[in-house]
Order: C-alpha cells, then sequence, then structure tokens
C-alpha cells in the first residue's frame, strides 16, 4: 500500500512527490491530464512512485487512514479536486492543501470536511521547485491529531534547521499553517523590496551588477546572511545571453505577483495591525506594474535625479534594520491573531522552521528563535530588549541612507516605511494629541489628558 497520495503535478507537485519517493516513502500520483502522469512516471517512476489514472484506484491504492496532498492551484481547483474526491473516502481519511491557499478558504474547508467526518490540513510549503525536491519548509495547521499524524511523514522531506532538526512543526489548529505561509510571504515581499531599493541605490552610483553582486556577497558572510541576499548576488552576475552586459539591466522593471503579500496586509488592517514596511513593499509592487503611466510622468515633471552617496556599510545596517521592522511586522499579526482565534502559535518554533529550506531563510532567525523563546510575551520583536540595541545601533544608518535618497530623489519606500515603523514606535510622545483635539473640537470625540484621569471634551471655539 502507498503511504501517501499527491494530485497534481506541475513543477511543485512532481518535486514533492519525488521529494517523499527519495526518502523511501511509498508514493502514488495522480493528475487530471493522465499522459501528464504517464511521463512524470515513465522519467521519475519506481518503486516508491507509482501513477493511477483514476481517482479510486488512487484512493484505494492508499493505506489508512489515507493522506492525500493536494498541488493544485489555489482558488477553484481545490474545490473541485476536493469535491471529485470525496465518494472515493473514509472517514477518518485526510486532505492535506499544499498549495498557497488564502486561509478563510482553508477553515471553510475544514469545517466542510470535518462534518464529514474527514480531516483537512492546510499547510503552507515554502521553498519554491528546489526546495519541494530537496526540502522545504512546511507549515501544517489543522485537527491536532491529524497533523501529528502526518507530521512523522512531513519530518523526513523537510528542509533542516540550523540544529539539525526538520523544519516542520504542528502550526497550530484551523487555518493558521496557511496563515503563517501568507505572512511568511509578506514577510518575503518586504526583504525584496528593501534589498531592491539598496540594488538601486548602489547601482545610481554607476556601479555595475558584478560589483553590486561583491556588495551583497560581503553581506551575506554578516547579519544579513540568508538565502535572498546569495540569490542577488547570483542574478546580479548573470550576463545577458541574447546581447551584451548583465541580464539584470534588460528585465522590466514591473513586478508580478499573485496575492498572498497584498492578503497579509489586508489582513493586518482588518486586524488592526500596523505594517508600514510590508506594505510599502505591496505598493512598490503595484506602482512597478504602472509603467507607462510612470514613463508618461517622469517625461510631465522630469525630477532631477543626481547619484546617491550612501556606503555599502550604511546600506547593510539601514537594510539589516528594515528586515528587522518586517519580521517584526509580520510576528506582531501571527501574535495578534494567535490570540483573537485563539490558534496559539509557538513564535519560536516558527523562526525555526524558517531556517531552512524557505524563501526567507537567513541567520537572523536563530537570533529571533532566541529572543522569542526567552521573552514569551506578545509584545512585538522591536519591545524585546535583545532587538532594542540593534535597532539603536541601526538607525543612525537608516536614517542617513533615506536622507540620501530623498536628497538626489530615488524612491525607497522599503527602508523609508520601516523608519517611520521605528521612528514612531520609539517616541513617547507623538503628535496625536492634535488629532485628539480636532476630534473633539469638530464631533466631541472627546480626549484624555495627561495630567488626570477621565476623559474630556472641549468648548473648543472662543
Ligand atoms: C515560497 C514562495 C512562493 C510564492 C512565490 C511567488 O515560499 O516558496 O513564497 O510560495 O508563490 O514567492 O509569490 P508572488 O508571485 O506573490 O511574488
Amino acid at each position: 500500500m502507498n503511504q501517501i497520495g499527491l494530485i497534481g503535478l506541475a513543477v511543485m507537485g512532481q518535486n514533492l512527490a519525488r521529494n517523499f519517493a527519495n526518502r523511501g516513502i511509498k508514493t502514488v500520483v495522480y493528475n487530471r491530464t493522465t499522459a501528464k502522469m504517464e511521463e512524470f512516471i515513465a522519467e521519475f517512476g519506481g518503486e516508491n512512485l507509482s501513477g493511477e489514472s483514476g481517482l479510486e484506484t488512487f484512493v484505494r491504492s492508499l493505506e489508512r487512514p489515507r493522506k492525500i496532498i493536494l498541488m493544485v492551484q489555489a482558488g477553484k481547483a481545490v474545490d473541485a479536486v476536493i469535491d471529485s474526491l470525496l465518494p472515493h473516502l473514509q472517514t477518518g481519511d485526510i486532505i492535506i492543501d499544499g498549495g498557497n491557499s488564502h486561509y478563510p478558504d482553508t477553515r471553510r474547508r475544514k469545517e466542510d470536511l470535518a462534518a464529514r467526518e474527514f480531516h483537512f490540513i492546510g499547510c503552507g510549503i515554502s521553498g519554491g521547485e528546489e526546495g519541494a525536491l530537496n526540502g522545504p519548509s512546511l507549515m501544517p495547521g489543522g485537527d491536532k491529531l491529524a497533523v501529528d499524524n502526518i507530521l512523522p511523514l512531513l519530518q523526513q522531506i523537510a528542509a533542516r534547521d540550523f540544529n539539525g532538526g526538520p523544519c516542520v512543526t504542528n502550526v497550530g489548529p484551523d487555518g493558521s499553517g496557511h496563515f503563517v505561509k501568507m505572512v511568511h510571504n509578506g514577510i518575503e515581499y518586504a526583504v525584496m523590496q528593501v534589498l531592491a531599493e539598496a540594488y538601486d541605490l548602489l547601482r545610481a552610483q554607476g556601479k555595475e551588477p558584478p560589483q553590486i553582486a561583491e556588495v551583497f556577497a560581503g553581506w551575506n558572510q554578516g547579519k544579513l546572511a540568508s538565502f535572498l541576499v546569495e540569490l542577488a548576488s547570483t542574478i546580479l552576475r548573470k550576463a545577458d545571453d541574447q546581447g551584451d552586459g548583465y541580464l539584470i539591466d534588460r528585465i522590466v522593471d514591473a513586478a508580478g505577483q499573485k496575492g498572498t503579500g497584498r492578503w497579509t496586509v489586508v489582513d493586518a488592517m482588518t486586524r488592526g495591525v500596523a505594517m508600514p514596511t510590508i506594505t510599502a513593499a505591496v505598493d512598490a509592487r503595484i506602482f512597478s506594474a504602472q509603467r507607462g503611466l510612470r514613463t508618461e510622468l517622469e517625461d510631465a515633471v522630469a525630477p532631477a535625479r543626481e547619484a546617491p552617496e550612501s556606503t555599502p556599510e550604511d546600506l547593510e545596517k539601514a537594510v539589516y534594520l528594515a528586515i528587522l521592522a518586517a519580521y517584526s511586522e509580520g510576528f506582531q499579526l501571527i501574535s495578534t491573531a494567535a490570540e483573537e482565534e485563539d490558534w496559539e502559535i509557538d513564535r519560536s518554533e516558527l523562526a525555526r522552521i524558517w531556517q531552512g529550506g524557505c524563501i526567507i531563510r537567513a541567520e537572523l532567525l536563530t537570533f529571533l528563535q532566541e529572543s522569542f523563546a526567552k521573552n514569551d510575551t506578545s509584545k512585538p520583536l522591536i519591545a524585546l530588549p535583545q532587538i532594542a540595541q540593534q535597532v539603536q545601533a541601526g538607525l543612525p544608518h537608516l536614517r542617513g541612507s533615506i536622507i540620501d535618497a530623498a536628497t538626489v530623489g530615488i524612491p525607497v519606500p522599503g527602508l523609508a516605511a520601516a523608519l517611520m515603523h521605528l521612528e514612531q514606535m520609539t517616541r513617547a510622545r507623538g503628535s496625536a494629541n492634535f488629532i485628539q483635539g480636532l476630534r473633539d473640537a469638530f464631533g466631541a470625540h472627546t480626549f484624555q489628558r495627561l495630567d488626570r484621569p477621565g476623559t474630556f471634551h472641549a468648548e473648543w471655539s472662543e
């Protein structure tokens, strides 16, 4: 009997199936287009990897309770596959959605399936094609029993953390697995944005892509060591195989997005969690996509631009602090949601399972894992004592880089938003007394006083 079934043989599905089989886990695959399944099995099939052309035989070939992982496009396709599977399942079977599904959908599916006595797990999977094959970071959430049931299989295919442990944990109940994957992607957007801004500033100084690659390679030896910084060097070194120069200079500056970053921001807004850095990253992608309009407006406004002067050393510190701000925002959303939804998510565990396989894997996560473990509070990351020192040390560099960028007219929305996050949260007395005064003056919304308790309203007009 097969131990796991996988439906959906796009690249991620193929690689995940091969990963299971490579670890000696008997795996059966199914794909709506049979020819694709046959092609895949002809190339990679073997003792541990087989295919079925019918759903019924696919399901019957699995040991019970059946564990079926769906690797189909998030959205309607997931519902369609579940519907087609249902007639073949038996009580207690477990369906695992490994796509980037929106967690409210996961919640709905879980409830529908629970009513029929099936289990449903929403499992965030990060790591792209390479991770799926060699070890992704896995974020399963759902009924505890069902997650515990599949955990041993997931532990075998997962990437390893910095201490050799598997990058998988039982995230929590309900849609919490897909929720944390969504937030992971929000952080991913912000990290990429601030790296892009550093690249932009260095490029505007006249540095060639391989020189910037060197800068990133240097950063990858320090506090910024991470998969994305390493990958930044790789993409900057790539020569253009269709002409002179470097490929990066020929790529259209309009970023795509599938929606997970935007969902993160919308969710944060709904829960009243501020996430300026991640929001700026989503906004920047939106602006980037308006290329025609940007070109028109550059002609119309003709803003003066000069070469910036920030040094790689300043930028490294600025980028590090902005990334800390983005992590703080993401983890704050996770803490708030966990409290509101009664999910009990262990932030230290998340910082651990993101150390390997996933797109935001970074050295910094060791420090975050330790900080969260030591400080069992729902306070934001930047409020933890170990982080406060880093904020203090990094602020002058973040401020300096932004002054430089603003002086020469280069937009750095991610860095600037991170700075504004940190400036607002490290300023005891802000300007909202003024807002309160206005609110009370036009609508008798009342205010509180610094010098005495109670709620007050003033007669503002003379
Ligand atoms: C991962 C990634 C992945 C995501 C891509 C593209 O963790 O492996 O987050 O799940 O689909 O990064 O996302 P966008 O198209 O929205 O940039």
